[in-house]
């Protein structure tokens, strides 16, 4: 039996209960109601963002990525992760991360790969980024692109534990091409709670950090992100009537790429918009030849290259030696 106190409420199943779930005990119920009732937005919330997960992982599949990490996995419910992605690539392969016993118990009896994939399960603590990497090495190639997601996990990390820091470093560990899927319930304004938030953190010992949008976006710093940024989960990538109707949700979200630089290897200096492109600067005029440029896709002729280019000294890499 795994080692778990049913009388103190868990994060894990008390989003399992507003998802509609039956893994969760009284005290789960009770403290999911009590938060449902101070901020009746949770439960529609909980629901879009199970939603954008399966539109971002069909996101990231489609744009060629066969490996994903899946950090704060969750109770298994409909479309997990390697469910969506081995619908359309089978040979996905996917390493399921959480700390909580009663959801790796379930992982390791639901989240099960069709033939040519592979599913794994790791049970460990987000913040232990090198033991969650050097397990999932296993079975993923970090030489090759993969999807990480953090999906309505991060507000489990306070700020003292520097979730932007771990964030990095999981970055810092994928190469070029791979992307970062976050969700994150969202406060309107820093450093003041909403009525949900208190209620979860009188009722459990977890504490949990709603962040503002521009909080969470900064979780991207650095990284390419996908239309339309970071965006109340039902504004990203909408294709269905629950998300294009919805009203306001607490929950944002977002998809972003990382853009290395196929010149030095580095991270460009500063995140333009979305969509943006490396170009080498020997197709440019007046430029040397050997950095590259990083530009916003609207820019498509070498002539307003050389426009903006000048606006543009903090998108460039340093030149390769
Ligand atoms: C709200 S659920 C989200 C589940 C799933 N990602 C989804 O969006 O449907 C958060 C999950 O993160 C896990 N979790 C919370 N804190 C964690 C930590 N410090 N390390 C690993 N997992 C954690 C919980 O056990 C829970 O399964």
């Amino acid at each position: 039996m795994p080692d778990f106190d049913t009388r103190v409420p868990h994060i894990a199943r008390i989003y399992d209960y507003w998802l509609g779930g039956k893994d969760n005990f009284a005290a789960d119920r009770e403290a999911a109601e009590a938060a449902a009732t101070a901020s009746p937005g949770i439960k529609p919330g909980v629901r879009a963002n199970r939603r954008f997960l399966g539109r971002a992982v069909r996101y990231i599949t489609e744009a060629g990525v066969r490996q994903f990490l899946d950090i704060g996995t969750g109770i298994p419910t409909a479309d997990n992760t390697h469910q969506v992605a081995q619908s359309i690539a089978p040979d996905t392969r996917i390493v399921y991360v959480d700390n909580d016993p009663i959801v790796l118990t379930h992982a390791r009896a639901l989240l099960t790969s069709g033939p040519e994939g592979v599913t794994d399960y790791v049970d460990a603590d987000v913040r232990d980024t090198g033991a969650i990497l050097a397990e999932a090495a296993r079975t993923l190639d970090f030489s090759k692109p993969v999807g990480v997601m953090l999906i309505a996990i991060l507000h489990c990390i306070p700020d003292e534990d520097d979730p932007y820091r771990l964030i990095r470093s999981l970055v810092d560990s994928v190469p070029r091409d791979s992307f970062l899927a976050i969700t994150h319930p969202a406060r309107k304004q820093e450093n003041v709670a909403g009525r949900g938030e208190d209620v979860l953190n009188k009722s459990f010992d977890q504490k949990v950090t709603l962040r503002t949008r521009d909080q969470v976006s900064r979780f991207f710093d650095g990284l390419d992100l996908v239309e339309p940024g970071v965006v109340p989960v039902t504004e990203w990538r909408p294709d269905s009537v629950l998300d294009l109707n919805s009203p306001w949700l607490p929950i944002v979200g977002g998809v972003a790429r990382k853009p290395l630089c196929p010149g030095c290897g580095n991270l460009p200096a500063r995140t333009l918009a979305s969509g943006n492109r490396w170009v080498r600067t020997s197709a440019l005029p007046q430029q040397p030849a050997a950095a590259y440029w990083y530009i916003p896709r609207t820019v498509s002729r070498p002539a307003e290259m050389s426009v903006v280019s000048h606006t543009m000294s903090e998108t460039a890499c340093e030149p390769v030696s």
